[in-house]
């Protein structure tokens, strides 16, 4: 059942959305492994599904458990609208496909996640679909102009290297040319980051990282406006990205503790970083809440909280660094992020593996770059088992 009335973020997280019906006295919302419904359906009292205001037909094109996750996450959004996908990548597409045509133009920031890239270099491209690319750097400092861009994409904070985006100054110069700004938010989560509130028409998420927030699912999650609602739901319709049931009462059962998560997150992350920056084999830190980072203002202004990302270089550079990780003990060396357990990535070895090294330094990447995705454990465990891993190195 919608209910828009609650205010706080955890209010919102544990009841927003829960579909219970009286009949059954359920507490928590079912999950609807159903298909297909009864059509046409007569029953005047029918549950209407909120992408037709129509009793539900076919589970790609709605289903009540799918319902209930968008509601509630699109409470957290402040956002009118919500949609699910089956990946953050769907999301993605089917948002962009959406609101571009064969001839139009996108710009969007050069540090994007790979596959978004790849769609945007490759895949569009072969559709008649180009992208401008601008870095982080030059989107911040206001030295463009949406004019002839049927969208701005951008991501609220950069993989590996933790840039932050100002969506805000973005938005009101996007503005000036109604061109609607998209931002892909998953390294910040709604908790930390609402960017419809931030001036931004659309926010997508991988689903798959904080919101469900326990590496067993991968889904997609968009909040949007009246308008394009509708027109990326038609888009789900046809690329067929829509979740399965199970999927989706993960991610709700998820996103009722995302604001508590989110919280141990922030500071666990806030503590690690503190000890990283004065530790001697370690070159250089990159996190959002560093008041030395030239994104800092960013961060200041576009995020509540900096969020469980870090990443650091290693003194000893590539040798150092996969030496590094496998003495760790509690963190596991996998490419995902945004889970109750923290995770750690060598980008070198994985997401960036195929970036020839010159353009990899050009961005920041070096060797002995380690992503650290702080996990909720207790920070005095993490720093330990850090500590004894560099100790070895
Ligand atoms: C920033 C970002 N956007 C989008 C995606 C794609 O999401 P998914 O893997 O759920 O398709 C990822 C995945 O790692 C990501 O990190």
């Amino acid at each position: 059942m919608e209910n828009k009335s609650y205010k706080g973020f955890n209010t919102k997280a544990v009841h927003g959305g829960e579909l219970k019906i009286p009949e059954f006295g359920n507490v928590t919302t079912p999950v609807f492994e159903n298909s297909t419904f009864v059509y046409p359906n007569y029953n005047s009292g029918a549950y209407l599904d909120h992408t037709s205001n129509l009793p539900y037909i076919y589970s790609r094109w709605g289903n009540p458990t799918l319902q209930a996750l968008e509601l509630k996450y699109s409470e957290l959004e402040n956002s009118k609208h919500g949609l699910s996908f089956s990946s953050g990548m769907s999301a993605i597409v089917s948002t962009v496909l959406s609101m571009c045509k064969k001839g139009d133009r996108i710009l969007s920031i050069s540090d994007l996640y790979g596959q978004t890239s790849s769609f945007f270099s490759k895949d569009a491209l072969e559709m008649g679909i180009e992208t401008d690319f601008i870095n982080v750097e030059k989107l911040n400092s206001g030295n463009f102009s949406g004019k002839g861009y049927s969208l701005i994409y951008l991501e609220s904070i950069t993989n590996p290297t933790l840039k932050v985006s100002n969506i805000k100054s973005t938005a009101k110069i996007a503005n000036e040319t109604d061109t609607p700004v998209v931002v892909d938010a998953t390294f910040a989560s709604p908790y930390n980051q609402k960017p419809l509130d931030l001036g931004a028409k659309v926010s997508i998420h991988s689903g798959t990282k904080y919101l469900a927030g326990h590496s067993d699912i991968v889904l997609g999650m968009v909040a949007t406006e009246e308008h394009l609602f509708h027109k990326i739901h038609s888009k789900r319709k046809v690329l067929g990205g829509t979740p399965d049931a199970l999927q989706a009462f993960l991610a709700s059962r998820g996103l009722k503790t995302l604001g508590l998560r989110m919280q141990k997150h922030n500071s666990n992350a806030a503590e690690i970083f503190r000890y990283l920056k004065q530790e001697k084999k370690v070159k250089r830190v990159f996190y959002p809440g560093d008041p030395d980072s030239q994104f800092f203002e960013a961060a200041r202004q576009n995020l509540s909280g900096y969020g469980g990302m870090i990443s650091f270089e290693l003194k000893g550079g590539i040798e150092a660094a996969r030496n590094f990780i496998k003495h760790l003990g509690i963190p596991s060396a996998a490419p995902s992020l945004g889970g109750v357990e923290s995770l750690v990535t060598l980008p070198v070895d994985t997401s960036h593996s195929t970036i020839p090294p010159e353009i990899r330094k050009s961005m920041g990447i070096e060797d002995g770059l380690v992503r650290f995705s702080t996990g909720i454990e207790d920070p005095e465990d993490l720093i330990y088992d850090l500590q004894n891993a560099l100790e070895v190195i």
